[in-house]
């Protein structure tokens, strides 16, 4: 089967048609800088132009950087407040004129990576966390993904972690991928006391350099592995998605919107 996937991110959206049994792109993907400000429409309008350039008629699975429930984005920490409460899978489907499921972005990732990347087999606890414009989680038990986790918000010295231990932290702040890294290792130990995975999978742009920073994380205990899929696993789990199986539906199905 062969899904469109989108995967809307801090500073781009980016699209491809995925074949959803082999995880394969079917196009080279194509990226749109994401709109600022990041309101609902101007959204819409880039998922529009992505799935019009790829002449899509069929099911678009897209992710979202914030909790997703049944459709509905309820949480927004790095995109417009507009999207709290907002029906997003009726306003994709009306942009598309496509079946469409949203789902949370690291959900979507992780779920790909379970399947065609590093976390496949594993049965014991999984946790993916990206590193982007936040940070992003997936939890899997024995495989099965427990959606809408949110540790990138757990607290550390007062503060949200994702502003401390982002990649976007890192290039705020000017950091050196030393003390970056020791800002990570200080996050990891907080969220290995809490769920005690036996492997975390680091994903986002920066897993690209993993060995500038993955090798310097010496305070924990579980595995720590790079994501495989890289920057394509949004998409391809994103596509994922709207055959349900793997991901569990907590995302909603919505029709065209006519
Ligand atoms: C959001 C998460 C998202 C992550 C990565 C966080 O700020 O709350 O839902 O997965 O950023 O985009």
């Amino acid at each position: 089967m062969h899904a469109l996937g989108i995967d809307i991110g801090g500073s781009g959206i980016k699209a491809a048609p995925v074949d959803v049994a082999t995880g394969k792109l079917l196009a080279a993907r194509q990226k749109i800088a994401t709109p600022r400000p990041a309101r609902p429409d101007a959204v819409a309008d880039v998922v529009q132009q992505l799935s019009t350039s790829f002449s899509w008629s069929g099911p678009v699975g897209i992710t979202f950087p914030g909790v997703v429930v049944n459709g509905v984005t309820r949480t927004a920490a790095n995109l417009d407040p507009a999207w709290i409460g907002l029906d997003a899978g009726a306003l994709f489907g009306q942009a598309t004129g496509n079946p469409v499921r949203v789902l949370n972005d690291a959900d979507a990732a992780g779920v790909a990576e379970m399947t065609f990347g590093v976390g496949i087999g594993e049965e014991g606890t999984v946790l993916m966390l990206t590193f982007g414009t936040g940070i992003g989680s997936a939890l899997f038990a024995s495989g099965v993904l427990v959606p809408n986790t949110e540790f990138g918000h757990i607290e550390i010295h007062g503060e949200d972690a994702e502003k401390r231990a982002s990649e976007h932290a890192k290039e705020l702040h000017d950091l050196s991928w030393g003390k970056w890294a020791d800002r990570v290792d200080e996050y990891l130990k907080h969220v290995e006391a809490l769920l005690s995975p036996n492997l975390i999978i680091v994903g986002g742009g920066v897993s690209r350099q993993a060995d500038k920073w993955v090798p310097r994380l010496t305070g924990i205990r579980a595995r720590i592995v790079p994501a495989g899929l890289l920057n394509e696993a949004g998409i391809v789990g994103a596509g994922m998605a709207t055959s349900g199986g793997v991901a569990p539906d907590t995302s909603g199905s919505t029709g065209t919107g006519h």
